[in-house]
């Protein structure tokens, strides 16, 4: 009985440490979610809306603007401006979230 336990219990750490290590990587749009940057922007292009996006540009077509990389991950940190304007919140994930997430921006195209 308690082997069947012991049994049972290294079970369940395994599937649980297994799912963790094979957990996928989020999308850029999922980073965006997350990030709740549509409670400002939609991005009409992937089905994304925003309760206010009348006040904020929609980002459907960000990639067409020939914005770098870079400038648009420093732009999300609030360390370089765009439009000649720091934008108005600052990112608040990981590093590795926000590559994603700036990359993902810039595939969008018409
Ligand atoms: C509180 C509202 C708000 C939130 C939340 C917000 N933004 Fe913004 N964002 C703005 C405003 C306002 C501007 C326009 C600033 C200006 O006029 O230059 C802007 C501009 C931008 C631009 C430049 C658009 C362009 O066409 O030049 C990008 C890219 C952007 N935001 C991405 C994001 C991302 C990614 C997030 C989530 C991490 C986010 N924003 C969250 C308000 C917001």
């Amino acid at each position: 009985m308690k082997l069947a336990k012991s049994f049972i219990a290294i079970a369940v750490i395994s599937f649980f440490f297994a799912s963790f290590i094979t957990a996928e990587e989020p999308t850029g749009k999922d980073v965006f979610l997350n990030g709740k940057c549509n409670t400002c922007h939609a991005v009409a292009s992937q089905a994304i809306e925003s309760k206010q996006a009348a006040k904020y540009p929609d980002l459907s077509y960000l990639g067409d603007k020939g914005i770098a990389e870079a400038t648009l991950i420093q732009y999300l940190k609030k360390e370089a401006k765009l439009n000649d304007k720091l934008h108005p919140v600052k990112f608040k994930g990981e590093d590795a979230q926000l590559n994603v997430l700036a990359k993902w921006l810039l595939t969008l195209k018409k």
